[in-house]
């Protein structure tokens, strides 16, 4: 197996107080060792995985009987699926793709909804609705209108279009596979949608769109089974990639450096940076610790948001990641003019290598202090290798730091308003604080 790097040399580490992170270490690989004998740590142990292994291959000429999945799930339940379609099923972009096609419902846009409801061939479209909880409002009500239009379809045998990947136990989504006789996939105990992407959640549509998905599993298994092992020790922990990095975003935190820029210069890996996003924010952003992830893409973001990165507040540190074995692409031909001569026969991957490293070292010459990811290759395993050590990587951070990240308190409160504000039963006390804060004086200017 190739091995990723991480390039510490502009960490800024002699500056921050890393020594003061890693003395919690003893704790931490005792906790570790803890939560993962006690299964709450699934995403690092992955107890589930060759039940699910043995299920995908169940029902692998099932789901790729189909020439489109629409899969229904928002946060965790999407952003997964969504970074690796994106990273390596990028034919669904390009000109002339002839299918399988995978569309992923990840919010309440009633023009994107009636675009599948109108165009998608239904009896050749598989709806795989996915939630661990079974009940978020975004994809059931989703589920409900697609549920509908199957029905008129395809009459009687309307459940074999879909497939629902949730808990075993418990939910809605259960109590209607039950019901009615729709195939399911488990989300396991205690993983929670931001780490659940070597799951059945993201494993399915992997498999629907043919990606070498058992790789991504055992590049994140390589990272993470030393983790894993009953007989964690405190020196294998200091040394292990993600409690490094860990320790160097606490200290970054400690010193004010409350944003986190993850710029990778993968360009078809861009969306690995929302996948991360949401970790990082869901996980970490509690009782006004953490820091702002902010997702970015060489060699687009230069010419947008990299001014601010080099010149606003000097509040960002940066995960910036690359891969050396990029496709070189295609020559720029010799017959252009002598103002571009410096880019004659040079081909696209010099061009992308070149950028990454001018903008790299820019930030570092502007004191951002980063770290380099550097992918072996642009493959699955390479991805599973980085996105197993960015959830250990987040676990690590939250308990430096003091937080809880697996939970996400915070953003309750507007789900509970907006079921409020939908005539939902109960929720008195959010109906009345509504009611005033529809009731305040709206200060408002036409534009
Ligand atoms: O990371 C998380 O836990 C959340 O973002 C969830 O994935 C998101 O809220 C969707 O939840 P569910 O899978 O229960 O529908």
């Amino acid at each position: 197996m190739a091995t990723n790097i991480i390039d510490w040399t502009d960490s800024w580490q002699d500056k921050l107080d890393i020594k003061a992170q890693t003395e919690s270490a003893d704790a931490i690989s005792a906790r570790f060792c803890e939560e993962v004998a006690e299964g709450k740590l699934p995403f690092c142990s992955m107890p589930y995985m060759a039940e699910l292994l043995h299920d995908l291959d169940g029902l692998e000429n099932y789901v790729q009987g189909f020439d489109h999945m629409l899969l229904l799930g928002i946060g965790g339940s999407a952003l997964g699926a969504r970074a690796l379609q994106k990273a390596f099923f990028p034919a669904q972009d390009q000109p002339c793709h002839k299918g399988p096609w995978l569309w992923i419902g990840d919010n309440v846009c009633a023009k994107t909804l009636d675009s599948y409801l109108e165009k998608l061939p239904l009896e050749k479209t598989l709806v795989a609705v996915v939630s661990k909880s079974g009940g978020t409002i975004e994809t059931i009500s989703q589920y409900f209108l697609i549920r509908k239009r199957m029905q008129e379809k395809l009459g009687e045998k309307w459940n074999n279009n879909f497939l629902f990947v949730t808990d075993k136990e418990n939910g809605f989504l259960r109590e209607q596979a039950n019901e009615l006789s729709i195939r399911t996939l488990e989300v396991p105990d205690n993983l929670g949608g931001r780490y659940s992407i070597l799951s059945a959640v993201g494993l399915l549509p992997a498999m629907f769109m043919k990606m070498d998905y058992r790789s991504l599993v055992e590049g994140a298994a390589e990272i993470l089974s030393p983790l894993a092992s009953p007989n964690l020790t405190t020196e294998a922990l200091i040394e292990h990639p993600s409690y490094k990095l860990a320790c160097w975003n606490a200290a970054l935190m400690e010193k004010g450096y409350n944003e986190l820029i993850f710029f990778s210069y993968i360009p078809q890996w861009a969306c690995f940076g929302q996948w991360f996003a949401q970790l990082w924010a869901e996980s970490l952003g509690k009782e006004g610790k953490g820091s702002q992830p902010i997702p970015a893409v060489g060699a687009t973001d230069q010419h947008s948001v990299n001014q601010m990165f080099l010149d606003g507040p000097r509040n960002k540190a940066c995960m910036f990641l690359t891969c050396d074995s990029l496709p070189d692409g295609e020559e720029i031909p010799q017959n252009i003019p002598d103002n571009f001569g410096y880019i004659k026969g040079k081909n696209f991957g010099e061009l992308i290598h070149a950028e990454g490293l001018g903008t790299k070292m820019a930030l570092s010459a502007n004191s951002v202090p980063l770290i380099e990811l550097k992918m072996a290759a642009d493959s699955e395993e390479s991805a599973g290798r980085l996105m197993g050590l960015l959830m250990a990587t987040t676990i690590f951070t939250g308990w430096l730091i003091g937080i809880n990240p697996i939970d996400q308190p915070a953003v309750e409160l507007g789900k509970r308003l907006a079921k409020a504000r939908l005539g939902a039963d109960g929720l008195k006390e959010e109906k009345a604080d509504l009611e005033a804060f529809l009731c305040n004086t709206r200060v408002e200017q036409k534009f």
